[in-house]
């Protein structure tokens, strides 16, 4: 089981995959949280050009997050599920398909490019305005360069537009943690029961 949690920076997702984490431990699964971009090389590079070290064309960050991308699920994501591990993800390549569209590539060029990668049984996205998601972030760091409004608007109707994807639910952010999480554990667990 491949569950991703996605949305625009500071939706609520990392509050969100610890209490799916929990409860699907109270269950007797067997999980594992793990996180996009990685720590390892290629990811380093990737949080240089996000904090403005270096300088990279859309294509450019595309294929570093690949790069990264393709690592992860060779070292962490496929055996982990050759385990039987409910694998939770805090962003995969569905943040690609929102934050690379919102940079000017192509949806499906994006998609096709990652068929290295397991299909998630769900992708669930918190979904809040813009102005709302930036208050939450500037409560508690500087915002970088991957934070600034624009961007981030164009980010959030690239992920509302995934809608038609059958396996991408898209959930009201603005609500309470514990709101959220009864949607959250309610969808999950249709999964779960097949
Ligand atoms: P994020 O998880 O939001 O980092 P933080 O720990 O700071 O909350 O991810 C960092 C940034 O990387 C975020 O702005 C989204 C971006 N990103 C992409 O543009 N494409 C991708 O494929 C991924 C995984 C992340």
């Amino acid at each position: 089981m491949l569950i991703d949690l996605e949305g625009i920076d500071g939706c609520g997702k990392s509050t969100q995959i610890k209490l799916l984490q929990k409860k699907l431990e109270e269950k007797g699964e067997k999980t594992l949280i793990l996180k996009e971009p990685t720590n390892k090389p290629h990811g380093q590079k990737l949080w240089d050009v996000l904090k403005g070290k270096i300088k990279a064309t859309n294509e450019e960050i595309l294929d570093f997050f690949i790069l990264d991308r393709k690592q992860h699920v060779k070292e962490k994501i496929k055996p982990a599920l050759e385990q039987g591990t409910v694998v939770l993800m805090d962003r995969y390549y569905y943040s690609s398909m929102a934050y690379q569209v919102a940079g000017g590539l192509d949806v499906d060029y994006i998609r096709n490019k990652h068929d290295f990668a397991p299909t998630p049984n769900i992708v669930l996205v918190f979904d809040l305005p813009v102005k709302t998601a930036l208050e939450r972030v500037h409560g508690h760091r500087e915002a970088d360069e991957f934070e600034k409004e624009e961007h981030l608007e164009k980010v959030r109707a690239a992920y509302l537009n995934l809608n038609d994807d059958p396996i991408v639910k898209i959930l009201d952010a603005t609500r309470k943690p514990e709101e959220i999480f009864q949607d959250v554990w309610m969808l999950v667990s249709e999964v779960i029961d097949g």
